[in-house]
């Protein structure tokens, strides 16, 4: 089925704070109990597909995935995003996919989600600070809006940047990177059909703090590079410069593939705390890849992992 997206309808104008509950937990112990009858408002729902994705994963819970964000243009702590990025204006969007493409231009949101699948992805999220999550994603894929504009045979390398808009954003007044966030893929990871642009979570509309309306998601790598709120897409031929690879190279490589055996030079990458789980929660180890090395590791064959980390 086409995409649907019911943009008349936020997140917040859906949920009220107190009925942010886990659906999921709700819908599995309640059979048919549909959450439009408890929460009061109707349910934007996406109407996204159920795919295989994510089978076995049990998610995190909405308020979980809500509250504790990283999106450094609302603040570093991780509830400054649930506090600041209601601010944000996400309509109408438009996404500018440029460089070496044969449609050059300006496509809008709307546009875009006329032409594509919208699917439930469950995926593994890794941020590199050692946190973990999982998240029913819904989405597309990125190479479905890559095929819109055309690739070109030169290009090597997908670049991708963040709306700017100091006044929307309390963050970007603090020069903690070099704004706006940037972030990059090489070409084939862009087409992998894993790497999804995402436009909602438990097939509802993006909250803004999670990168409303449109942020990209690739599970295999640290989330850094999952960037939110997206307004470019630049097809290049040269590797694009990334905003925590120019903070600091060595910390935070440009593959930054999940990979338990190369550590940060500050810790070690070896566990991680699943968010939810309680502060005395036992760490998990690590998975190469996130997990997701079936799928993905001939991408690097023949790499070495640590000196691309
Ligand atoms: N994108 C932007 N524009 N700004 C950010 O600060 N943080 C990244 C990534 N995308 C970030 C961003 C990091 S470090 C992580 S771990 C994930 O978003 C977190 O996504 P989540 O808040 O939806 O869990």
């Amino acid at each position: 089925m086409a995409g649907r997206y019911k943009s008349d309808l936020k997140w917040s104008d859906v949920t009220p704070k107190a009925d942010w509950i886990n659906r999921r937990q709700l819908m599995a112990g309640s059979g048919a109990l549909a959450l439009g009858s408890t929460a009061g408002p109707a349910v934007a729902s996406l109407g996204a597909q159920k795919t295989d994705w994510g089978a076995g994963l049990e998610p995190n819970t909405v308020e979980e995935i809500t509250t504790y964000n990283n999106y450094y243009e609302f603040g570093t702590d991780k509830g400054d995003p649930a506090m600041h990025a209601h601010a944000l204006t996400t309509e109408p969007w438009s996404i500018e996919i440029d460089g070496l493409v044969d449609q050059p231009g300006s496509y809008g949101l709307e546009d875009i989600l006329k032409s594509v699948t919208l699917e439930e992805r469950i995926y593994r999220l890794r941020c590199v600070e050692r946190w973990s999550m999982v998240v029913p994603w819904v989405g597309f894929e990125l190479a479905d809006l890559l095929a819109m504009a055309g690739v070109q045979p030169s290009a090597k390398y997908v670049a991708f940047e963040t709306a700017l808009r100091p006044d929307e954003m309390p963050g970007v007044s603090y020069p903690i990177i070099d704004w706006p966030y940037k972030e990059g893929l090489r070409l084939d990871e862009a087409m992998h059909p894993l790497t999804i642009m995402a436009t909602g979570l438990y097939d509802e509309p993006m909250p803004n703090q999670n990168g409303a309306p449109i942020r990209l998601v690739v599970p295999w790598k640290y989330g850094y590079k999952s960037i939110k709120s997206v307004v470019r897409i630049s097809l290049v031929e040269e590797q694009p410069p990334t905003a925590w690879n120019n903070y600091s190279a060595n910390e935070y490589g440009f593959y930054s593939n999940v990979n338990p055996d190369r550590d940060h030079p500050r810790w070690s990458q070896k566990y991680e705390r699943r968010v939810g789980g309680g502060l005395f929660a036992k760490q998990e180890p690590t998975l190469f890849m996130n997990g997701y090395a079936d799928e993905v590791g001939s991408l690097y064959a023949g790499m070495d992992l640590i000196e691309n980390h």
